[in-house]
């Protein structure tokens, strides 16, 4: 991935018709800034999808998820897919409809899938026998009733960074082809447990159209073993994993084409093997989210060591580790005033105790402490992802649109950092 930025001489002035130095003197910095509009887009062209060509879409949480966001997302008429009870409780907070939800994760505790039993998920996503076991237990001893896909491995690679690849030999997801014959059994074996059908996911920001298609036949030879258990089972889950590309002017991969291949892969191979056609479902988080968000920042200090020019803010590797996890670009602006000033270089980073180089970027020469600095396509597990390192308070989310802004998740306080420390004498 590259982390080098063009010179961008254009200036952030506003997101969703608020100013930037507005919001940023409003909630302070860093701040996650949604684009409402931008946003409920994006939504809404799943939503439409969903109602064009009968594909159910189930939004990934993960990417990105507080109350407001299921709200709007259970509002469009998408589903939500939770890996946890932390997710669980959120968008049960939001009022969504547990058939609307699916239960994933690849080591799920007992009270995870006791939640699910108890019928706060409408499905789960089962990752192996082990699983399948447990919850088997569960049904004999709690009387509990599920509804079950099995998350295959199809050995199929996409091209990704190696660090959100999902599918392949070397993945720990999901049942290998090999052993889906197994777990098929065990759940058969449970009359509670009922079989759906089964569930993909290669990877995540995948930009090879081809993989999508190519895991299609792959999916179907554990779909044809579901139905020689399930005869009514009907639901093959392709996954999410499109890929968006954080470059001012990137290309944007063509979800609706691509679908639409899956599609015709899909009717293609049910006919070749005489299934009626299944009912197929997405599940995509960066799609939907990714490009609505853009981080804001203050500059706190701008300094020359040695031939490199460095231009600290007052966020970085706690609010934003997806640069130094995956090198991951995001496009860099001045914000909040306009500058007229040749363009240098800037190693931008964060104010971690460590070298948290968030990207090198070509920036207005007149760059200095207190400008503001915009980080675009942040919306993807960019909040989602953020610690507390350094005892670091995580930052505010806000919501911008025509010309309104409100905060959907408040800013942390160091009082929060210490709620969870038992004070006293060691
Ligand atoms: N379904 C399953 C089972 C998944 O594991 C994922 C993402 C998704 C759907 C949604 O994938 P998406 O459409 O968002 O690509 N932290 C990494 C991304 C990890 C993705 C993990 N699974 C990043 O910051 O890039």
């Amino acid at each position: 991935m590259r982390t080098e930025s063009t010179p961008d001489a254009t200036s952030l002035e506003a997101i969703g018709g608020v100013e930037v130095a507005l919001l940023a003197q409003t909630y302070g910095t860093p701040l996650l800034v949604l684009d409402g509009e931008q946003l409920d887009a994006s939504i809404d062209a799943f939503a439409r999808l969903q109602t064009e060509s009968g594909i159910e879409v189930s939004y990934a949480a993960k990417a990105l998820l507080f109350v407001a966001l299921a709200k709007r997302i259970a509002a469009h008429g998408l589903g939500i897919d939770v890996c946890s009870l932390g997710e669980l409780l959120t968008v049960e907070r939001a009022g969504v409809a547990p058939g609307k939800i699916t239960l994933h994760g690849c080591g799920k505790t007992d009270d995870e899938l006791q939640a699910a039993c108890a019928g706060r998920a409408g499905r789960i996503v089962v990752d192996g026998l082990e699983e399948i076991e447990r919850l088997a237990a569960m049904a004999r001893h709690g009387g509990c009733r599920a509804t079950v896909l099995v998350r295959v491995n199809t050995g199929l690679e996409a091209h990704t960074h190696a660090y959100v690849r999902t599918g392949g030999e070397d993945s720990k997801f999901g049942v290998p082809l090999e052993g889906v014959a197994e777990a098929l059994a065990a759940i058969a074996a449970e009359p509670a447990l009922h079989l759906e059908g089964v569930h993909s996911h290669i990877g995540s920001q995948i930009f090879e159209a081809g993989a999508f298609v190519e895991n299609v036949p792959l999916a179907f030879d554990a779909y044809a073993q579901v139905l020689a258990h399930a005869p009514a089972a009907r639901t093959i889950i392709l996954g999410g994993g499109f890929g968006v590309d954080p470059h001012p002017g990137g290309e944007r991969f063509a979800v609706d084409a691509v679908l639409g291949d899956v599609a015709a892969a899909v009717a293609r191979e049910a006919k070749r093997r005489g299934f009626a056609a299944p009912q197929i479902g997405i599940e995509p988080g960066r799609a939907i989210v990714a490009r609505a968000g853009t981080s804001l920042y203050r500059v706190v200090a701008v300094k020359q060591n040695g031939s490199r020019r460095f231009a600290i803010v007052d966020g970085g590797l706690a609010d934003n580790p997806r640069p130094a996890l995956y090198g991951a670009y995001h496009h860099p602006r001045l914000a909040g005033r306009a500058s007229a000033a040749h363009v240098r270089e800037f190693a931008i980073c964060g104010r971690s105790c460590e070298s948290d180089r968030l990207v090198d970027a070509l920036l207005p020469g007149d760059l200095r402490a207190g400008d503001l600095l915009a980080l675009e396509t942040t919306g993807a597990y960019t909040y989602s992802m953020a610690s507390n390192y350094n005892r670091f308070p995580r930052p505010a989310v806000v919501i911008a649109e025509r010309g309104a802004h409100r905060a959907v998740v408040r800013r942390e306080r160091t009082d929060d950092l210490l709620r969870n420390d038992v004070l006293g004498d060691a």
